[in-house]
């Protein structure tokens, strides 16, 4: 990285010269975890035109092609290739239309696969994918990958128990290429109960940060709907998951408690001042150090990017834990 890239991206440097290509890469949460793992990110890919002015802002020395990836006709070469396709459709706060177009971007991935012949993949999904109605859709994408000639194993894992200070389960598929006859083995538990460390809390998270950053949070009103669960948590707690919808934001715990007054109806417990996380607040409680946001777009596509990515310690764990085959 140059020495003016904004963000942490020391971390291990057992394989330095490994280089990946990241493909639906966001504002680049897999990306830094795999900096932060030892890898060299020389090709990353995004159709969102902000995504890439935060990741340049933060990331500036990948080639970040920005546009459709169907559009994308070659790929440099690379021992490790990461996507983390899109997941409208079988998201718990998508439209669940497990048929929907954007669910066959999978498809773009194996194109990426079989035209770069990795030594290794990764790729990160919402834990919907592992709903029963999404079998087929899941075993379609494993069958793709077999058929590329990988060995694939995936798990759920909580970002929470690799330090994040927040509870986000996603699916990890990983792919060894067959000819290594090696199986992938993921990372066990840094934090929490049946760990070393305990887990991250929002207090820890957003140390130093103003407590009413006008300005930089949605004050749209709490709608019906929002209030129909609990969106907030204590400061002693890990955060709620950070979604990508500003509205669907969890609360700052400086604000009132929500209890329940019947199925699916909570109230504010008193009048004083309620707000959601920031955009920045919610890219601390990823993992992000403090990111850099550019002026080309306002709070709704910050929040975005911000929702959308994968928490750095997450990715670098499941990448620091490929077997040394670069
Ligand atoms: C789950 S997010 C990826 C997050 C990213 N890996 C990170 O950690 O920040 C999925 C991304 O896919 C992008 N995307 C959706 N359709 C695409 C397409 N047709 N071509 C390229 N990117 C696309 C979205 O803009 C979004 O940033």
């Amino acid at each position: 990285m140059k020495s003016n890239a904004r963000l942490n991206t020391s971390g291990q440097k057992r394989r330095p010269k490994a280089r990946a290509v990241s493909l639906f890469s966001g504002c680049g949460g897999s990306d830094l975890g795999l900096h932060q793992a030892g890898f060299e990110v020389v090709m990353a890919n995004d159709i969102l035109a902000y995504a890439k002015d935060v990741y340049e802002a933060n990331l500036p020395d990948t080639n970040y092609v920005l546009g459709d990836v169907r559009e994308v006709d070659s790929f440099p070469s690379a021992q490790l290739l990461v996507g983390c396709y899109p997941c409208q459709g079988y998201s718990q706060g998508g439209a669940r239309e497990a048929d929907r177009g954007i669910n066959y971007l999978f498809a773009e991935f194996g194109r990426a696969l079989r035209a770069i012949r990795p030594k290794a993949f990764i790729v990160e999904n919402v834990s919907g994918l592992m709903r029963a109605d999404n079998a087929p859709l899941f075993q379609r994408q494993i069958r793709n990958f077999r058929q590329a000639g990988y060995h694939v194993t995936w798990k759920l894992l909580n970002a929470a128990d690799f330090g994040v200070a927040q509870d986000r389960a996603r699916v990890i598929i990983v792919g060894l290429r067959s000819d290594f006859g090696l199986k992938y083995e993921f990372p066990t538990p840094t934090h929490g109960p049946n760990a070393l460390l305990p887990y991250k809390t929002i207090r820890e998270a957003l140390a130093g940060l103003p407590d009413w950053p006008e300005g930089e949070f949605n004050i749209e009103p709490f709608h019906w709907y929002y209030l129909s669960r609990n969106r907030r948590r204590e400061w002693n707690e890990t955060s709620k998951t950070i979604v990508s919808r500003a509205r669907h934001m969890p609360l700052h715990p400086l604000s009132p408690p929500l209890i329940c007054k019947g199925p699916d109806h909570f109230e504010f417990m008193h009048d004083g001042p309620a707000r959601r996380f920031s955009y920045r607040e919610a890219a601390r409680l990823q993992g992000f150090g403090d990111l850099e946001f550019p002026d080309s777009c306002g709070m709704h596509t910050r929040y975005k990017v911000i929702g959308n990515a994968v928490p750095p310690a997450l990715f670098k764990a499941v990448a620091s834990s490929l077997p040394n085959i670069w």
